[in-house]
């Protein structure tokens, strides 16, 4: 149940657990995230933002990965909770659409990219949520909000780099603290297999995948499927096109993640 106090926050409130250096990215040359995690995130600038629903969610979802959007906002409705975590939220589109448990979620947005949080906080301001500059595959330590009972992660997995399996399984122990004990976890990530549902699909995969917008031309289900047996007591993985969606349930303690 969340308090009156909680509600009241600002909209933008935002903390960071890494150095900004503009305003695109969050990280500096030392300690921050590497090269190959920053170009997965560093796309998400406000005109490709402007863009990404039409381009996105509109076209290359049904056109090029054959997962249409309307099968993915089925995750947010089926499963968002009063207590949410978003993490790589882009323009905060599937938030906006979700049909939520209550009138007044109180949603925490996670993201590397600032215009990412900016967009997506805006668009769901009605909800008033907190922000927080993280990068995914480290822990993500403090969390307004937490601790949550549903995580969403749509379209993050073939952003970052690494073995799918190995990235999945550093994203979990790195929100695992932050879960409530029976949260459940959903998402959807672009397969390699998507490549070859098409001419156009491979063409754009490949060139994504060269620019380091995508890391996922090795990523299997059969990855993702032992990653989350690892890590949750029960998931389900349903392959839509070119595209692996999931919800986990009740995740091991951290000592077994
Ligand atoms: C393809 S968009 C997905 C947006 C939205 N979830 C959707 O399904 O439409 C990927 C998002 O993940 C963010 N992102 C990429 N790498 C990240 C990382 N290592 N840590 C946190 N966010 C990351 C990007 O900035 C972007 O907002």
């Amino acid at each position: 149940m969340r308090t009156d106090s909680t509600r009241a926050r600002p909209v933008g409130e935002t903390l960071r657990m890494t150095s900004v250096t503009d305003g695109n990215t969050a990280g500096g040359p030392e300690s921050g995230p590497s090269a190959d995690v920053l170009a997965g995130q560093a796309a998400y600038n406000r005109w490709v933002l402007a863009a990404y629903d039409i381009g996105v969610l509109g076209i290359s979802n049904r056109f090029l990965w054959r997962c249409p959007t309307p099968r993915l906002r089925r995750l947010y409705d089926a499963h968002a909770s009063d207590r949410h975590l978003d993490i790589g939220v882009g323009t905060g589109y599937y938030l906006d659409k979700a049909r939520w448990p209550t009138p007044n979620p109180a949603v925490t947005l996670v993201d590397l990219n600032q215009n990412a949080l900016r967009t997506a906080a805006a668009r769901i301001s009605r909800y008033a949520p907190r922000t927080a500059v993280r990068n995914a595959l480290e822990p993500v330590g403090e969390l307004p909000g937490a601790p949550f009972d549903s995580v969403g992660v749509n379209y993050l997995l073939h952003c970052m780099p690494g073995e799918l399996a190995t990235k999945t399984g550093q994203l979990l122990t790195a929100i695992r603290p932050a879960l409530a004990p029976q949260a459940v976890l959903f998402g959807s990530t672009i397969l390699a297999a998507a490549a070859r549902q098409s001419a156009a699909a491979g063409a754009l995969m490949r060139l994504y995948n060269r620019k380091g917008i995508f890391h996922n031309l090795d990523d299997h289900a059969e990855a993702l499927d032992r990653a989350l047996g690892a890590a949750f007591a029960k998931h389900q993985i349903e392959l839509i096109g070119g595209v692996a969606t999931f919800v986990a349930f009740n995740p091991n303690p951290p000592d077994q993640t």
